[in-house]
């Protein structure tokens, strides 16, 4: 290591030598595993805002100028080009699969599309407006239960057959819980459909009449999937590799990452950004006076602003021009769009976004596709879910596959009391200081 390769960190006049980590795309970071050893300092990052953890060859993100690549090849090129299921194969497995590869894939995805019978008595368990992300969660953790040779992984055959079980058992149960909470009969999936079809298949057709989607909606829906598979280091797959770091099997971590997603500020936003769309739509308040209360910060634009983005998030721009050519070829009139239009060019001239850089995220233009093909607002996180999927598990094997992995358990500063001694209950004269507060 020479010494460009090595930072120095002087604190109380005590001097520290850190290594300095470089990534193939520039990145540079420091290594600051060996601090605590060396000097009893740790370091203080509330919300993980500079701190990597973890190397990964899966996704670049580059904020500043708004690109994303999925093991290097541009998201606007994929989203051309690729589809999603060959975009999660090269999430997966490194590189983008040959013919056979793929139909080889693609049949075991139908193959594995059904779920166990015995699984199917969870759904009857669930009241019947059960949100279906908490059920699309129980569900994906249970299934592991039905698959013990699969909670450790030791070939890559297990591997194949883990990742296939996901991917195609996610759209399953997803539909499913929809049709729990409508209260219509299930519908078995047919193995003969491409992946999305088999997925309208499930949640639209009746007994009497099967679903017939169009060509447009299937593409826009492969579209939604496919820019939601990955994205690096974010809250759900920094879960999936928080749990998979204590050697949880892949169920049980993609099962978290899914209760991760649900937050508003993650994959709930997209719901968010419906209601605020309608709220405006309804007459509650114009999109003028939504734009006045966000900056008097009585709530947050949804679907706006990012952690890493601080430019146009690229898969905004190609969900946008998605949702405007999918309704127009359906013919389809939804004045929401046109609020999200006026919405994002009055926020966009506005210094209260222009100074922080707030700018319209993967979740303010993936819901009016979503409307569009009638998925109903409670199953939006789902979807994204389902999207998500093949991200989760390339993070999850790469961790799985690293000789040098430690359980994740961050550090914190403690700011409670000092030592003091118990105080029997007849001797408490104060009353409890327990305060509830919620920003
Ligand atoms: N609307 C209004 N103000 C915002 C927004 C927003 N959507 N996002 C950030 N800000 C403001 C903050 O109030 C803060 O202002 P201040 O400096 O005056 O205090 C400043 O911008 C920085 O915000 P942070 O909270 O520090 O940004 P952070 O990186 O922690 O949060 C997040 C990122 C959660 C995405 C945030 O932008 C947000 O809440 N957006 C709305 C929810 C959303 O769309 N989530 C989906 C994100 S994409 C995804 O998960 C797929």
């Amino acid at each position: 290591m020479d010494n460009k390769d090595i930072a120095t960190l002087i604190v109380d006049g005590h001097t520290y030598k850190l290594p300095i980590i470089r990534g193939t795309e520039g990145e540079v970071g420091l290594d600051i595993s060996m601090l605590r050893s060396i000097s009893g300092l740790i370091t203080l990052d509330p919300g993980y805002v500079n701190t990597g953890v973890c190397s990964s060859a899966i996704s670049f993100v580059d904020g500043e100028k708004g690109i994303l690549r999925y093991r290097g090849y541009p998201i606007e090129q994929l989203a051309q080009h690729s589809s999603f299921v060959e975009t999660a194969m090269l999430l997966v497995y490194g590189e983008l699969p040959t013919h056979a590869e793929r139909t080889a894939f693609g049949n075991m995805l139908g193959d594995q599309a059904l779920l166990h019978e015995d699984l199917m008595h969870h759904f009857e368990g669930f009241p019947p407006h059960g949100h279906p992300m908490a059920i699309l969660s129980a569900v994906i953790n249970s299934l592991g239960t039905y698959y013990p040779d699969l909670l450790q992984i030791d070939n890559k055959n297990e591997l194949y057959l883990a990742v296939a079980k996901l991917i195609s058992k996610v759209r399953t149960i997803a539909a499913f819980s929809y049709r729990k909470s409508v209260g219509r009969p299930i519908i078995y999936p047919d193995p003969s459909r491409s992946y999305c079809e088999n997925f309208l298949h499930m949640m639209f057709s009746v007994p009497y009449k099967e679903h017939v989607p169009s060509d447009e909606a299937l593409r826009a829906l492969d579209l939604f999937l496919l820019v939601h598979a990955d994205h690096e280091q974010n809250c759900s797959c920094s879960t999936v590799r928080m749990v998979g770091s204590s050697d949880a099997n892949l169920f049980a971590s993609v099962s978290a990452g899914i209760c991760a997603l649900w937050g508003r500020l993650h994959g709930g936003a997209n719901s968010a950004v419906i209601h605020t769309l309608q709220n405006i739509h309804d007459g509650d308040y114009s999109v003028q006076e939504y734009i006045e209360m966000v900056k008097r910060k009585e709530f947050r634009l949804m679907g706006f602003g990012h952690r890493i983005y601080k430019n146009y998030d690229p898969r905004a721009k190609i969900l946008k021009e998605c949702a405007i050519n999918l309704l127009n070829t359906l013919t389809i009139k939804d004045p929401l769009l046109d609020i999200a239009m006026e919405l994002q060019e009055t926020a966009m001239q506005d210094d209260f976004f222009i100074s922080r850089k707030l700018y319209p995220n993967v979740d303010f233009y993936s819901g009016l596709i979503l409307r569009a093909l009638e998925i109903p607002v409670n199953m939006f996180p789902v979807m994204f879910a389902m999207g998500r999927m093949p991200g989760w598990i390339a993070h999850w094997f790469e961790q799985y596959q690293d000789q040098g992995l430690r359980i994740h358990r961050p550090r914190q500063i403690y700011i409670g009391q000092n030592e003091r001694d118990y105080i029997a209950m007849d001797k408490r004269t104060q009353q409890s200081t327990f305060q509830f507060q919620r920003a």
